[in-house]
């Protein structure tokens, strides 16, 4: 074998392995063959969390944590964040390319003509709790979105499974939008399909009384741009459980929703909430500091900041801070958002941040212009999930169709009892 190989030596046995290295890793069923007797099972990797495993080639999302890079399919998200649209971005990181005049059109097409829903689904909708939580209604209310839609299961047909498609991206804004009307009791406002894919998403959200809902072009540019910002980010906890619960070949709708279960976790899509919260607790630029001090000795973290892949700026976060100005000319400033400025500034001149490679993430300023815009802090997920829908469903293709991919099925290192015998009650210890 040539250089592009790990030689391997077993102290057990003194044998030596040559294991071929591609693409900067080693397949851990490479390591197999390392056993000491006929009867060992051979070597597995141990790794929680998959901290230092690759699970997957990929072609969508490409990052360098340290130089704070973020492409979908090649194309920087600068670029994309600044020239494209939502929708355009959804069909680039699905299908893998810029769409021409004529597949943009009926791509579109294609997903305005789905933003309806069954009038079933309103009914079960009415049935939560009023004050339930709009993510667990649109986990739900996805998942339940396969008994409509019987067809797709077939998801080998490239039909059925561009049919799904359209109608995931097309309807979670509905479900959302659904939900939150639930939530705070106001009647159901039905998609407007004259209006773009964030100009109907705030129709839905905040139409009133009015005949028809006209929205805020910047806050509308807004949205759409911060839907790009989350369309997809490579291996992260929610990508993993699309990809693993869609591995079992269940129908997409099922699989969204375990991938929205996945985003729900605090340490997922619930960071920016955590900001907004921290935010308000400091409550004036003068406390900063003092903020900024009890952060380095250790007594909590400094929400928004730091990421397990960026260890520089991240390049959504900046996005989003040149957005913020644009939301803040229509809303007015956010009392919270010099807080912010001034955390980031103290926070990105200080040791401690920059030794540990510190620097703000995507939620940093994300909750401030949600909550400018008015969403409320349980949507906030919400709005995260219609934006990495276009992600999930590429993610759960390439799977689909990557010929090296199985049903997902971890191995475990077995640290529980040895054989025993059941005891009858009446001969357990007390
Ligand atoms: N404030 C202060 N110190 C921090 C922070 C922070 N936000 N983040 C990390 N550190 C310190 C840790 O204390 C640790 O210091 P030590 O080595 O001196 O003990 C070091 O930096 C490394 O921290 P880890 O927890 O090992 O880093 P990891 O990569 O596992 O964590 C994470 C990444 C979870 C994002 C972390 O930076 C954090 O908790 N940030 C705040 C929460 C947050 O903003 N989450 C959103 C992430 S973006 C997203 O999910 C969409």
């Amino acid at each position: 074998m040539g250089n592009d190989s790990l030689t391997i030596t077993d102290n057990r046995t003194g044998k030596t392995y040559e294991i071929p290295i591609t693409d900067g890793t080693i397949r851990a069923m490479d390591l197999r063959q390392i056993a000491t007797s006929k009867d060992d099972f051979g070597l597995m990797s141990y790794d929680p969390a998959f901290t230092n495993t690759a699970s997957c080639r990929s072609a969508i999302s490409f990052i360098d944590g340290d130089k704070g890079i973020l492409q979908y399919r090649g194309y920087p998200i600068e670029q994309l964040a600044e020239q494209s649209s939502f929708l355009e971005v959804s069909y680039l990181v699905v299908h893998g390319e810029l769409p021409t005049a004529a597949q943009l059109k009926a791509f579109v097409h294609n997903i305005t003509v789905h933003t309806i829903i069954h009038e079933n689904i309103k009914k079960f909708v009415d049935g939560f709790h009023y004050d339930a939580h709009p993510m667990g209604i649109l986990v739900s209310a996805v998942g339940a979105l396969s008994t409509f839609y019987p067809d797709a299961k077939k998801i080998f047909d490239v039909q059925s499974r561009q049919t799904q498609m359209s109608r995931l991206i097309a309807k979670m804004p509905t479900l959302a939008a659904f939900a939150y009307r639930h939530s705070v009791g106001m009647p159901y406002a039905y998609p407007d399909n004259d209006l773009s894919y964030a100009g109907n998403f705030l129709n839905m959200m905040f139409k009133k009384t009015e005949l028809k809902y006209t929205p805020d072009p910047a806050l509308e540019h807004a949205l759409d741009v911060l839907f790009i910002l989350h369309a997809d980010h490579e291996q992260n906890c929610s990508a993993n459980a699309m990809r693993s619960v869609g591995s079992s070949q269940v129908d997409p709708y099922s699989a969204v929703a375990a991938a929205t279960a996945a985003l729900y976790g605090p340490l997922h899509g619930g960071a920016n909430e955590a900001v907004l919260r921290m935010l308000t607790e400091i409550g004036s630029v003068k406390n900063v500091p003092e903020y900024v001090k009890r952060v380095k000795a250790g007594e909590f973290r400094l929400q928004g900041f730091g990421h397990r892949i960026y260890k520089n700026y991240d390049p959504r976060a900046k996005i989003i801070k040149r957005i913020a100005e644009e939301v803040f000319e229509v809303t007015g400033k956010s009392p919270l958002i010099d807080i912010a400025l001034e955390l980031e500034r103290i926070a990105l001149a200080d040791d401690y941040f920059i030794s540990h490679k510190l620097y703000p993430n995507v939620d940093f300023y994300s909750g401030i212009i949600y909550q400018a815009m008015n969403f409320p802090v349980d949507m906030f997920p919400v709005l995260f999930a219609i934006g990495r829908t276009p992600g999930w469903i590429a993610q759960w293709q390439e799977m689909l169709l990557d010929k090296e991919q199985r049903i997902a099925r971890p191995r475990q290192v077995f640290i529980g009892a040895s054989r025993r015998d059941y005891l009858p009650m009446e001969r357990r210890p007390a």
